[in-house]
């Protein structure tokens, strides 16, 4: 393989991805080379990633148990607060038994070698997170889209293949257009298939819900799931992940899932502190209405000023530019006027499909979603 032109054609076709150095907290002001940002890229959907009562908890935490776990889960890495959150999370979200994992990543590459064989076909949503497709692509079984949110082309799939093991992979809140699956007509439709339902809710967990339980518990779903992702990365403004499900089916990632087994144990103060994030996630309906408050004045005020407006009906909104290179364009225009919003281009989205992510988080106010729409679309008529 020629790096060398892999990268040049990178560069040339507006593909290229570069880092920026944060130097301050996370927020909706953030710092990079000195200058303080307007932050519209950020999953801390809830503002706890800074949160004052969180960083005293995970001091108290490092006291207590220290920095490291020194060893995967099933060595001695096994520690009491990794238990205390996996007991947590069964009760705030329901289900017999979870476990936890280092990033959402390996909780759904943990898919491939627990669930899956040659006998497997794994069914998902063409606009599913990379990692679910991931868990698919580099497991024994085989993979199967159906087009987006399409459940009459998921049934047509299921007949198909109904002689066979069935997984149905889905996000929940879907994280690059923000609106949500159709969960239940798939959940449904798996039980006339027999097949196994497992939905990534990583950014519904904290913003939806009465509790902040995600799409399921504003479904009223979730007995109807048989398995839950999430992470700890989003709302819960920390890191890490976590898979809940019925006792049997925990106890096999246990056994089998490499991407627990062959990895260090999240650090135990980490594990300590998110306790208490699910505490306060628990109680900031607050924070999820001033959210809802925030989309609305959000699409009210695109729809004046006539930009794209999305299906999405959440706290996260794609603004639909189409060409890479010009989406990087309009990126970099706002960075210009202090303003984050990340271009997201392929592969990470389809082709043509280039867009500005934007996500409305608990820590902006109005007045930030006004300065954003009006910069944008200055931008847009050539006025800066
Ligand atoms: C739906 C979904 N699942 C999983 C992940 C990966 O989670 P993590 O960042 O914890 O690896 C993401 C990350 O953006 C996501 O959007």
């Amino acid at each position: 393989m020629d790096i060398n032109l892999e990268i040049k054609k990178r560069k040339d076709s507006g593909l290229f991805r570069k880092r920026r150095i944060v130097t301050s907290p996370q927020g909706a002001q953030i710092d990079i080379k000195g200058k303080s940002f307007l932050n519209f890229s950020s999953n801390d959907y809830l503002g706890l990633a800074n949160n004052n009562k969180l960083k005293l908890h995970m001091v108290e935490s490092i006291k207590k148990y220290g920095v490291g776990s020194g060893s995967s889960q099933l060595m001695t890495g096994h520690m009491r607060p990794h238990q205390l959150l996996e007991k947590r999370l069964s009760i705030f979200f329901k289900k017999e038994a979870s476990l936890i994992f280092s990033s959402g990543y390996h909780a759904n590459l943990a898919i491939a070698s627990t669930l899956i064989n040659k006998n497997t076909v794994i069914i998902q949503d063409k606009l599913n997170h990379a990692s679910l497709i991931d868990s698919a692509l580099l497991s024994e079984g085989k993979l199967v889209r159906y087009r987006h949110k399409d459940f009459f082309h998921l049934q047509k799939i299921l007949e198909k293949y109904k002689k066979q093991d069935l997984i149905v992979m889905t996000d929940g809140v879907f994280s690059m257009d923000g609106d949500r699956a159709p969960l239940r007509e798939i959940s449904k439709i798996c039980h006339k298939y027999n097949a196994l339902l497992i939905v990534d809710d990583a950014h519904g967990v904290g913003v939806l819900g009465k509790r902040g339980a995600g799409l399921m518990e504003e479904l009223n779903l979730e007995g109807e799931i048989d398995l839950l992702i999430g992470t700890f990365g989003k709302s819960i403004g920390a890191s890490g992940a976590f898979i809940a499900g019925n006792e049997n089916l925990i106890e096999a990632f246990i056994q089998k899932a490499r991407t627990y087994i062959y990895t260090t144990a999240m650090l135990p103060a980490l594990a300590n502190t998110i306790v208490h994030a699910i505490d306060l996630i628990e109680n900031s309906n607050n924070l999820r209405t001033h959210i809802c408050d925030l989309v609305e004045h959000y699409k009210k005020l695109s729809k004046k000023l006539e930009l794209y407006l999305s299906d999405s009906n959440n706290h996260i909104q794609p603004i639909i530019i189409g060409g890479a290179n010009e989406t990087v364009r309009v990126s970099e225009a706002l960075y210009e006027k202090n303003i984050l919003v990340s271009a997201i281009r392929p592969p990470t989205v389809p082709k043509d499909t280039s867009r500005l992510r934007i996500s409305i988080t608990a820590s902006h106010t109005k007045k930030d979603i006004t300065l954003l729409l009006n910069t944008i679309k200055n931008i847009q008529s050539g006025d800066c």
